[in-house]
């Protein structure tokens, strides 16, 4: 189509508390991130996405932000980002940074103001006060309403400490475009926008009438009144207007839970939003039939917008331990993933090929769904382990001080420096996809075009000629002719064994 960076680029996303922690207190941090530039350079990504790093009582992870405008003490300062994105740039990577446009933290001053302000208030105008809650429930668990003092309701789809902005306020509109040029005049290259498909409310705040705690999506409903409201689009509409004024390589990717690619599709309108995360592949299970489905729909959905494909991030099981099939079905989606028509997001240890810790002591556990869910959700902190960078015993490289989410002792064997000069590492798989991906045009933004397989197998052509197979059966499969093997996933054979993929040159 066109030569823009986002529409085939591939994009690391650092959860900042657990990537690298250069100040020896246990929580990751921007020197951290400085430190590792040149590991994430030579992995081969084309930019970062960073999650929230702004001042914060970090009650979900710094998705309650109590000021957007500058950086969290413990993960540095200003100057520590402004260093970050101009090493970042020298080394050619990019920078997203995470927006949080839905909700703020109960310490922001606005809430704050809100509370002293009292009923009627236009302070309180800002968030969403009523006199009665309605039925709507935490997708953390409980209601979505707390009470503030003098007796009126907040509405907060998160943790109470995280109350709903109200965008029907045009201060609210107003200060979220400052926030967006104040971090694209840093040199910011895009943003991930958080509960993109939450910011606009049906103003009677009608019940629901039915339980949908949890739910992050409208189930089965096109008029929701709190999900994928038609509203939302004018937001994004006047975003894009901003981001162009700073030349149209500053993007937008959305996080939008929405119930079918035709709804994510309105959010990638050439007007509005560059990209958005395809969910409905993440959430697919290893299953030929339909994971081919979810690649079609999506792709037809989009039209003109490239797709973004992802497998894993701090909000779902490691994609190793979800899929039921361990390193081998993780390699091998990776080859998919990285073979599929647009771009494509890693999270971050994926490419050690870190699964799910599963037995953290209840105690440690710090994901607000633990509490709000009355102990019976563990929560999301079993993909968010700091990660392992050598050494053969916890901290593993991580800190100097005790990480804040203990690891297990098991990932000796799956730190960076032990996996840096094994070829056959998953380290040494997702360097080497990566490099083939970007030298060879067949991949990335295009078409794709299906072979004909058995029902068990994916097999498609991009072009100029190259093949993927992906083995999603019990059984080998047969390899179509071909010149030459670009990359396994496992041991390159004759045939494809099960949970295996394959680049094929023909
Ligand atoms: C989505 C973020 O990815 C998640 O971590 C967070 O808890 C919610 N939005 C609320 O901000």
């Amino acid at each position: 189509m066109n030569g823009a960076w986002w529409r085939d680029a591939v994009i690391y996303q650092v959860y900042i508390r657990s990537f690298a922690d250069g100040s020896g207190d246990g929580v990751g941090d921007l020197a951290g991130i400085r430190a590792k530039l040149p590991y994430l350079a030579g992995l081969g990504v084309d930019a970062l996405w960073i999650t929230p790093w702004y001042p914060s009582p970090m009650t979900d992870g710094g998705y309650d932000v109590a000021d957007y405008r500058d950086i969290d003490p413990v993960f540095g300062t200003l100057a520590d980002a402004e260093a970050l994105l101009r090493e970042a740039h020298r080394h050619g990577l990019r920078i997203i940074v995470d927006i949080v446009p839905n909700h703020t933290s109960d310490r922001h001053p606005w809430f704050q103001a809100a509370l002293a302000a009292g009923p009627g208030s236009p302070e309180r105008e800002r968030y969403v006060f009523r006199d009665e809650p309605n039925d709507w429930r935490s997708v953390f668990g409980g209601s979505a309403w707390s009470r503030a003092g003098d007796g009126q309701w907040y509405l907060h789809l998160f943790d109470a400490t995280q109350p709903d902005l109200n965008w029907d306020d045009p201060r609210v509109r107003e200060e979220f475009l400052d926030i967006l040029r104040f971090w694209l005049d840093r040199g910011v290259d895009g943003f991930r926008i958080d509960v993109a498909h939450g910011m606009v409310k049906d103003p009677a705040l009608p019940d629901l009438g039915v339980d949908h705690e949890g739910l992050v999506e409208p189930p089965d409903r096109g008029d929701h009144p709190h999900w994928d409201r038609p509203g939302v689009h004018e937001i994004f509409r006047s975003w894009r207007e901003l981001a162009r004024h700073y030349g149209d390589d500053r993007i937008f990717v959305a996080e939008a839970w929405v119930d079918s690619p035709r709804r994510l599709a309105r959010y990638v309108r050439p007007d509005e939003l560059h990209t958005a995360f395809n969910f409905d592949f993440l959430r697919c299970p290893w299953d030929a039939g339909r994971m081919r489905s979810v690649i079609d729909s999506s792709v037809e959905a989009l039209g003109a917008a490239p797709a973004t494909w992802v497998l894993s991030n701090h909000d779902v099981k490691r994609h190793v331990t979800r899929y039921g099939g361990g390193l081998p079905r993780a390699r091998a989606a990776l080859l998919l993933m990285l073979a599929l028509p647009g771009g494509a997001y890693l999270y971050q240890g994926e490419e050690l090929g870190l699964e799910e810790v599963e037995d953290l002591p209840e105690e440690v556990l710090r994901d607000p769904k633990w509490e709000r869910s009355g102990h019976t959700q563990r929560g999301r902190d079993g993909c968010r382990v700091p990660l392992p960078w050598s050494g053969a015993a916890p901290p593993f490289g991580f800190s100097t001080g005790t990480p804040w989410l203990p690891q297990p002792a098991r990932w000796s064997a799956k730190t960076v420096s032990a996996q840096d000069a094994d070829p056959r590492s998953t380290l040494n798989l997702y360097r080497e996809a990566l490099r083939i991906r970007k030298e060879n045009p067949a991949f990335g933004d295009g078409a794709l075009s299906w072979l004909d397989s058995p029902p068990e197998v994916l097999a498609f052509r991009r072009e100029p000629g190259v093949v993927c197979v992906v083995n999603l059966g019990e059984e080998p499969a047969a390899l179509p002719p071909h010149r030459k093997v670009l990359l396994a996933s496992g041991e390159p054979g004759d045939e494809l064994p099960p949970d295996a993929a394959v680049w094929l040159a023909v």
